[in-house]
């Protein structure tokens, strides 16, 4: 073969790679969405609580929006999750998602909250949602009451007053497992609080993501194996 038909034979290869698979008809963009398919009755009445409170108990209660539920579900859920955290009660609307996974992983959610009507709230929830026998509330401030909290945790979910979420991580790291995790919830540039950010940001013993970073913000810390 003479160096000029080399020379051709590469171009045209090259111009093949560069253009990539040849395309089909032009397709209309795809929205992609899901929305939560129950498998049993139980489920099914566990989403029809959410819904309601998503619909009539939002304004005020400062709860998660339904996405980051869904997450904290499947965090829950998929990391066989039997003893969970949260700081920051409110009416139970987080809770009740994490309750979803709780059910299948024979798990049990402890969750702080001060303010006693959101806590009175929060029971009437779970009751209605028939989870009240997987959580436990604990009233009161939870930089006191979290001192007498003992065990070891799969998962914390840092959800009550953001200036508060170094002093939760210092108080829980040393009980959650290896492998498990810290979901912070509100990690924006307006809400985080610096010294958490830079605590789980610079610790080797952690691993730090943040997602959902253009809405609500949540940092997921992994504590290493
Ligand atoms: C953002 S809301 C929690 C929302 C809830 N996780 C949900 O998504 O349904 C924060 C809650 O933390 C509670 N809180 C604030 N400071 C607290 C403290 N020191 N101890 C316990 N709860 C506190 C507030 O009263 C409020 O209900």
């Amino acid at each position: 073969m003479n160096r000029m038909l080399i020379a051709m034979l590469t171009l045209s290869v090259s111009a093949a790679i560069a253009q990539g698979p040849p395309r089909g008809p032009r397709r209309e963009p795809v929205t992609i969405t899901s929305a939560p398919v129950a498998k049993d009755a139980a489920e099914e009445k566990i989403l029809g609580v959410l819904d309601d409170m998503d619909k009539t108990q939002r304004r005020g209660s400062l709860s998660v929006p339904v996405e980051d539920g869904r997450i904290l579900r499947l965090l829950v859920e998929s990391m066989g999750a039997k003893t969970v955290v949260e700081l920051g009660t409110s009416i139970g609307y987080s809770g009740t998602w994490m309750c979803l996974g709780l059910r299948k992983t024979g798990g049990h959610l402890t969750t702080y909250e001060i303010d006693p009507e959101r806590a009175a709230k929060a029971r009437a929830n779970f009751q209605r949602a028939g989870v009240e026998k997987l959580v436990t509330i604990v009233e009161g401030d939870a930089h006191e009451t979290l001192k007498k909290f003992k065990g070891t945790i799969d998962l914390v979910f840092l959800d009550a007053d953001k200036e508060g979420y170094l002093d939760y991580l210092n108080t829980l790291l040393p009980m959650v497992r290896p492998g498990g995790l810290i979901v912070a919830h509100n990690m924006t540039p307006r809400m985080a609080d610096p010294n958490y950010l830079k605590a789980v940001t610079t610790n080797p013993d952690l691993e730090t993501v943040f997602i959902n970073k253009e809405a609500s913000g949540v940092g997921l810390t992994l504590k290493k194996r």
